[in-house]
């Protein structure tokens, strides 16, 4: 089905001089300039602290997109000398009144009511921004137009700060018109877990404790903290990644069928998945979880600094760079499955993967075959990133006269089969924010059912004296991660390894 284009609508971005905003919402509506989904109806107002006026902004991003790809293709396409062309800026400081009657001004002049407020800004702005805007009678939807705010991770630090930036935000605002933005949604191979399961019986029907042993998520980062040492410092490889990214995966692949594709029916789904997650008491949370931090050495060649000896980061800092855990999701379909997450930075590959492990088959006819080395159990693996792709790993007959089994696997990428061009991921949450599809941002409920199962990590972390463990960069992460699967007789899949396959080895 061609998606209709967008209707007329002013997106005000707060923190318009930003990073977030030049590296990935402008090239975004770029992309979605050139493919026809947004018209010239989409006006930008940005609004920040820095001083300028229009001309100021529309430079600052000219000269951004300019080094953006090698040959300035986003700077020079015809999407963006017409989107530039509608660019406004209001600088001031958005603590104060003034700034948000002169918002209110432009709004009313605007051809259309529409307006979608973009918090591109540090999280201690997103509540009383919310109220800001309600006090200056903003966020009030008619007949003139629906009003939208899309906030931005991290939603909250804990679950307590996370229920309360909640209430904060749903005293004033609707859910309906709340679009809380987790950025790996917007990646297509998450989007088509959803198909992969609900779109194939092959997969669905075997899709439980049945036939499943256990899942693995990973997201695995080359890259270090580099500059982002206050904000990491302060909160660590299980915030950043686990209760937002990893959740949403592991969402997908747990939730239940919906009784519909409307985005309550998803949603709903998803949360009643999260909300499933097994809270763990602190023994549990202690001896279900692991955390590493990465030391100084090398990486592919380039050196890499020490986390404790990264600018503004705490050289006694027991901050995490590095974390696992096994997490159980208490369903009828799910019992007794495990899920092992880990995510960490500056790893031997980047990787983000959802590997769904096999139970091995119940008696195994081949009297030749070495079981362990020529007969594992089936596995499917979702890339996410890089060269996002599915693949399957079954046995079949190894040539020859004697009964030998092989493991094979059958594997599809998308780049392989479609033009996936270079989107930034924000396509498809920008399009959704603008046509008012909240299937693919978070609710209220899901982000507290994630915070919930974390939790206890955090009490116990908080309490400990234990640091991470150490691990040199371009590793696996510590030795403790190996051991939280492999007393449970498992292993973790080797990273970069798929796209290593798709390089030659699987013929
Ligand atoms: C962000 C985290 O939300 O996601 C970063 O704050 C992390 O620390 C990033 O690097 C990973 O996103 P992606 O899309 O590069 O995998």
């Amino acid at each position: 089905m061609e998606a209709a284009p967008t209707p007329p609508v002013t997106l005000v971005i707060f923190g318009a001089t930003g990073d977030l905003t030049r590296r990935l919402l402008i090239p975004a509506i770029i992309n979605l300039t050139q493919s026809g989904l947004v018209g010239d109806d989409l006006h930008i107002l940005g609004v920040g602290i820095d001083p300028g006026d229009d001309a100021m902004l529309v430079e600052k991003l000219d000269s951004f997109l300019s080094q953006l790809d090698d040959d300035g293709a986003h700077q020079k396409s015809e999407g963006w000398q017409r989107l530039r062309q509608r660019i406004s800026y209001i600088s001031g400081d958005f603590t104060k009144d003034g700034i948000f009657e002169e918002i209110k001004k432009r709004l009313s002049a605007a051809s259309s009511g529409n307006a979608a407020f973009y918090f591109a800004v540090p999280p201690q702005f997103f509540g009383p921004l919310v109220e800001k805007l309600a006090e200056h009678g903003l966020t009030t939807e008619s007949d003139r137009g629906f009003r939208r705010i899309a906030i931005e991770k991290p939603f909250g630090t804990d679950l307590a700060s996370a229920r309360a930036l909640n209430a904060q935000i749903l005293s004033k605002i609707a859910e309906s018109q709340v679009y809380r933005l987790d950025h790996f949604l917007g990646k297509e191979t998450v989007q088509n877990i959803l198909t992969a399961r609900f779109a194939n019986m092959m997969i669905e029907s075997l899709w439980n404790n049945n036939y499943i042993d256990h899942v693995q998520i990973t997201a695995a980062e080359t890259v270090d903290v580099g500059m982002r040492g206050k904000f990491y410092d302060a909160t660590g490889a299980l915030r950043d990644m686990v209760p937002n990214h990893l959740f949403q995966l592991l969402a997908m692949i747990a939730m239940e069928a919906p009784n519909g594709f409307g985005a309550e029916a998803i949603r709903s789904e998803k949360s009643k998945a999260l909300s499933a997650l097994r809270i763990y008491t602190p023994e549990e949370a202690q001896s279900h979880a692991v955390r590493g931090v990465y030391t100084g050495g090398t990486l592919n060649g380039n050196p890499i600094t020490a986390f404790h000896e990264t600018k503004d980061v705490s050289p006694d800092s027991k901050t995490e760079t590095f974390v696992a855990v096994k997490l159980y999701v208490d369903t009828w379909r799910w019992a007794g499955v495990p899920f092992y997450l880990r995510t960490g930075k500056a790893m031997t590959a980047r990787d983000t993967e959802i590997v769904v492990t096999f139970r091995q088959v119940p008696f195994a006819q081949f009297r030749e075959t070495d079981i362990k080395r020529n007969l594992p159990p089936n596995r499917m693996v979702i890339q996410v990133q890089p060269d996002e792709g599915l693949s399957m790993e079954l046995s079949i007959k190894a040539p020859g006269l004697s009964v030998d089994t092989v493991p094979v696997s059958l594997d599809f990428r998308y780049a392989d089969k479609f033009d996936i061009g270079k989107m930034t991921g924000y396509e498809s949450l920008l399009y959704d924010l603008f046509i008012g599809d909240q299937t693919l941002f978070q609710r209220a409920d899901g982000i507290e059912a994630g915070w919930e199962a974390v939790q206890p990590f955090l009490d116990v972390w908080a309490k400990s004296d234990q640091a991470p463990e150490p691990y040199a960069p371009g590793t696996m992460g510590p030795s403790c991660a190996d051991d939280l699967i492999t007393q449970d007789g498992r292993q973790w899949h080797a990273l970069g390894v798929l796209s290593h396959n798709h390089a030659g080895a699987s013929k």
